[in-house]
């Protein structure tokens, strides 16, 4: 059996495959509203009609200042639930398992207020104090509800791309001199916070998404992100999904597979289950990664935005008969 479509079992859930829809802004709300439109809910289903194993809804905004770009998804309010709610339905209607990103993009956020970030910059970006911390701690634990009320199976807190809470991670961008800021187990402490407060309201799996290469000599290094992922899996962590990149603004030599060798280093490292992206297009590259345990599951992105029914594709590759519908099948008629 190809390793990409049996089972993987991670916590209280069983996953049909090893296929993961990445989590992927589509900039695709109507009102700046952060609410579900009947686009998402198409864009959703396909990926779980084409036997996606997870479908992960992207970064959805924990406040309106958090999000990317004025049409991003949001979870701030309980008016979100209800449009979440139709998005893990017809995602479970597929036997597809549904999960959310949570995230804020701090001073990447290109909305009309003025972002909030680990540090200042004069009239451009808010410092965030600890009780702007506090209350972000606790937008992340109350957008944990909510996501658990609209029906998703898994979490992942987004801590990658340079967004807000990598920019608390990395020495190239928390200057903070007080207990959020400095060694590496201060510039842990938020991420710590946010994950404890989370975990206290969501019982499913847990996923982490970092960037485990900022591509830059003074950030952190490879230890750094075995010790940050050992916490997180001290904390009950069950995934680390691993990318790369975002804090600061460098060219990225991309290539089949570029992030793979981040995701392996992390699995041996702390010895807590990975997801491999990037770049990852054909079958039997996926199969490589798993069978040689590099990673536990693979994320899939702008392939599975070009073909939205790729594991059909894989599996054929792959000679694995899929469950389908009777005339949808080969030699049927
Ligand atoms: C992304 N990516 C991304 N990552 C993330 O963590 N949260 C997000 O919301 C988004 N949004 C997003 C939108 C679009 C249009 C693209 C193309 C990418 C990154 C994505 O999840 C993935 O990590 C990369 O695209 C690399 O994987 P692929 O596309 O090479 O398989």
């Amino acid at each position: 059996m190809a390793k990409l479509f049996e089972p993987f079992t991670i916590k209280n859930i069983t996953l049909k495959n090893r296929i993961v829809m990445s989590p992927m802004c589509m900039f695709a709300v109507e009102k700046e509203d952060g609410i579900v439109t009947p686009f998402h809910v198409t864009h959703y289903e396909s990926r779980a009609i084409g036997g996606t194993g997870l479908v992960m809804v992207e970064a959805t905004a924990i406040e309106p200042r958090g999000r990317i770009r004025p049409s991003d998804l949001g979870i701030w309010s309980d008016d979100h639930i209800e449009g979440l709610k139709t998005l893990t339905d017809r995602i479970h209607a597929h036997e597809a398992h549904a999960a959310i990103q949570l995230g804020h993009a701090g001073i990447k956020a290109q909305t009309n207020d003025i972002p909030i970030a680990p540090f200042s910059e004069e009239g451009t970006v808010t410092a965030m104090t600890p009780h702007m911390i506090d209350q972000m701690i606790d937008q992340f634990k109350v957008a944990a509800i909510r996501a658990r009320k609209a029906g998703f199976d898994i979490i992942e807190i987004h801590a990658a791309h340079g967004y807000l809470l990598n920019q608390f991670l990395s020495p190239l961008t928390n200057k903070r001199s007080d207990a959020y800021g400095g060694t590496r187990e201060h510039r842990y402490q938020v991420v710590k916070k946010v994950i404890d407060a989370v975990k206290a309201v969501f019982h499913g799996p847990l996923f982490v998404r970092i960037s485990a290469d900022e591509y830059h000599e003074a950030g952190n290094t490879a230890e750094d992100f075995i010790y940050f992922s050992q916490e997180m899996k001290a904390q009950g962590v069950d995934l680390i999904d691993v990318s790369t990149g975002g804090v600061v603004n460098v060219p990225i030599n991309v290539f089949p597979g570029y992030q793979v060798a981040h995701a392996e280093m992390i699995k041996r490292g702390a010895d807590i289950a990975t997801g491999a992206v990037g770049l990852i297009t054909e079958a039997a590259h996926a199969e490589e990664i798993l069978n040689n345990q590099r990673a536990d599951l693979i994320f899939i992105g702008r392939e599975l935005l070009r073909h939205p029914y790729w594991p059909k594709v894989a599996s054929e590759a792959l000679n694995v008969e899929l469950e389908a519908p009777t005339p949808y099948k080969r030699g049927w008629n």
